[in-house]
C-alpha cells in the first residue's frame, strides 16, 4: 500500500505562504492546502490541472456564497464552467442525486474536464461519486469543503458514498481528489450547531489519540465564535490525526479510531430521519458505544464518565429524539445493513482507555440486551 504522508510543511503556493499536506491512494496524491482567505485562488490553483472544462457541484445554499464566486474565478482563468446544485440535507445523499448530476454532466463535461465540489460532506460525497462514474474516472476531481466536518474529515481521504433506503453509505466507491482545498474563513459563516457537529470528530480523535488536544478543545469559547488561528489549529490537527490512521489504511475499512462511536451513530442518526446532523448522532454513539465498552469489562467506569462530561460540556445532545422500543429495535435491525459487516456480525470499535485507539468487537460476541441497555442509557 502507498505511503500516507503527514507532512505540515511550510511551502510557497500561488504567492502565498500557506499549510501544506499530502496523502496518497492507491499511488494517487492528494493534496490537501489550508489557509485563511485564500478562495480567490481557486481558480489559478485549478487551471494548474489544465482542464478543459468544469463542472462545479454545490448545493442551494452553498451556491449563493461561495459557488458563483468560485466560477467567476475559474472563468477568470479562460475555463468553462457549468454550475450544479441540488437542495442540502442527507436525504439528498441518493443515488438518484448523483445520477442526475451525471446526467446533467452530459455533453458538457469532456475526458479532459473536471469537477470541483464545493461544499460539505453531502456535496463532497455525492459529486465524488458522480466524478468517478462519469465516463469511468477520467475526470479530475476537486474538493472544496466549507463546513468543519468536510474540511477535516470529509474531504480527507478517498471514500465517497450516498445513502440507501435501509441505512447510510451503502454504495460508493474510492475516488480521491486531486487537491482538497481549505479556506478556514469559510467556516467563519456557519452556525453555532455547525461548527459543533464538526467538532465532534475532532474531539472522536482527540479521545483516542491526544488527550492534550482534547483540553484544547473543551477550553474553546462556549460560543463557538472561532478565531481564524482556532480554527487553523482545530483543522491542522485533526487532519494531522486523520492521516495518522491512514498510514498503512488507506481504505479506511476497519479502522478503529475512524469509526469510533459510529456503528450506533450511523443507527441513530439514520433513525432520527436526520434530524440529527453527523456530528450530533455520533455522540450519542460514542456515548453508547462507552458504556457498551465498560459492560463488556473494557472501559472504566471512570473514562465512560469521562466521555459524559466531555460532550455534556460541548452541549451535544444527551438524549436520541423520540426514544421508543420500536425505535430501539429498528437501530438493531438496521446493524443488518451496516457497510462494515462480516459473517461474525456488525463491529463495534470499542474504547479501552480514553487516548488509547478503541479496538473491534463483533456483534457476534454481544447479546442484543446489552445494546438495548446502552441504548438506553442515552433515552
Ligand atoms: N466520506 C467521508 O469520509 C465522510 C467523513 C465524514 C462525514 N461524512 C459525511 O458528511 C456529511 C455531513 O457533512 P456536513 O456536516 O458538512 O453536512 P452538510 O454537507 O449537510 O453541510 C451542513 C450545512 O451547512 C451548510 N453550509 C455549508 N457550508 C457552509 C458555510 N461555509 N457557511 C454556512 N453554511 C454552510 C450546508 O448547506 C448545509 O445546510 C454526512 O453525510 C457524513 O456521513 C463523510
Ligand atoms: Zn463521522
Amino acid at each position: 500500500m502507498a505511503e500516507i504522508k503527514s507532512r505540515p510543511e511550510r511551502m510557497i503556493n500561488i504567492g502565498r505562504e500557506m499549510a501544506v499536506k499530502k496523502f496518497c491512494f492507491n499511488g494517487r496524491e492528494t493534496e490537501v492546502i489550508i489557509d485563511h482567505d485564500i478562495l480567490s485562488d481557486i481558480g489559478k490553483k485549478i487551471a494548474a490541472y489544465d482542464p478543459y472544462r468544469i463542472v462545479i457541484v454545490t448545493d442551494t445554499n452553498v451556491r449563493k456564497s461561495y459557488g458563483e464566486f468560485i466560477k467567476k474565478s475559474i472563468e477568470e482563468q479562460g475555463i468553462e464552467c457549468l454550475l450544479l446544485d441540488f437542495d442540502p440535507g442527507e436525504a439528498q445523499k441518493a443515488r438518484e442525486i448523483k445520477d442526475k448530476i451525471l446526467d446533467q454532466m452530459l455533453g458538457f463535461a469532456t475526458a479532459d474536464s473536471g469537477v470541483v465540489a464545493v461544499g460539505g460532506g453531502i456535496v463532497l460525497d455525492v459529486a465524488g461519486y458522480a466524478a468517478c462514474e462519469y465516463f469511468r474516472e477520467k475526470l479530475q476531481f476537486f474538493a472544496v469543503p466549507t463546513t468543519l466536518m468536510a474540511a477535516h474529515d470529509a474531504a480527507i481521504g478517498a471514500k465517497n458514498a450516498v445513502n440507501s433506503r435501509f441505512a447510510k453509505h451503502s454504495f460508493g466507491v474510492y475516488y480521491p481528489p486531486k487537491f482538497v482545498f481549505v479556506d478556514v474563513k469559510t467556516l467563519q459563516s456557519l452556525s453555532q450547531r455547525e461548527i459543533r457537529n464538526g467538532l465532534v470528530e475532532s474531539v472522536k480523535h482527540a479521545m483516542a489519540q491526544d488527550l492534550d488536544f482534547l483540553e484544547y478543545l473543551l477550553a474553546l469559547p462556549s460560543d463557538l465564535k472561532l478565531s481564524e488561528e482556532e480554527l487553523l489549529k482545530i483543522v491542522n490537527r485533526t487532519i494531522d490525526l486523520k492521516l495518522e490512521c491512514m498510514k498503512g489504511d488507506e481504505y479506511e475499512m476497519f479502522n478503529p479510531v475512524l469509526h469510533l462511536g459510529h456503528t450506533l451513530g450511523h443507527q441513530i442518526e439514520f433513525h432520527s430521519d436526520f434530524t440529527l446532523t453527523h456530528g450530533e448522532a455520533l455522540s450519542l454513539g460514542i456515548r453508547a458505544e462507552a458504556v457498551l465498552a465498560n459492560k463488556l469489562g473494557m472501559l472504566s467506569s471512570e473514562d465512560v464518565a469521562c466521555v459524559f462530561s466531555v460532550f455534556n460540556r460541548m452541549g451535544t445532545p444527551s438524549k436520541i429524539p423520540n426514544a421508543s422500543n420500536e425505535l430501539f429495535d429498528k437501530i438493531i435491525e438496521g446493524l443488518k445493513y451496516d457497510n462494515k459487516r462480516t459473517r461474525d456480525g456488525t463491529p463495534f470499535f470499542l474504547l479501552k482507555k480514553l487516548g488509547v485507539p478503541p479496538v473491534a468487537v463483533y456483534e457476534k460476541t454481544i447479546s442484543k440486551e446489552s445494546i438495548l441497555q446502552c441504548l438506553t442509557v442515552v433515552s
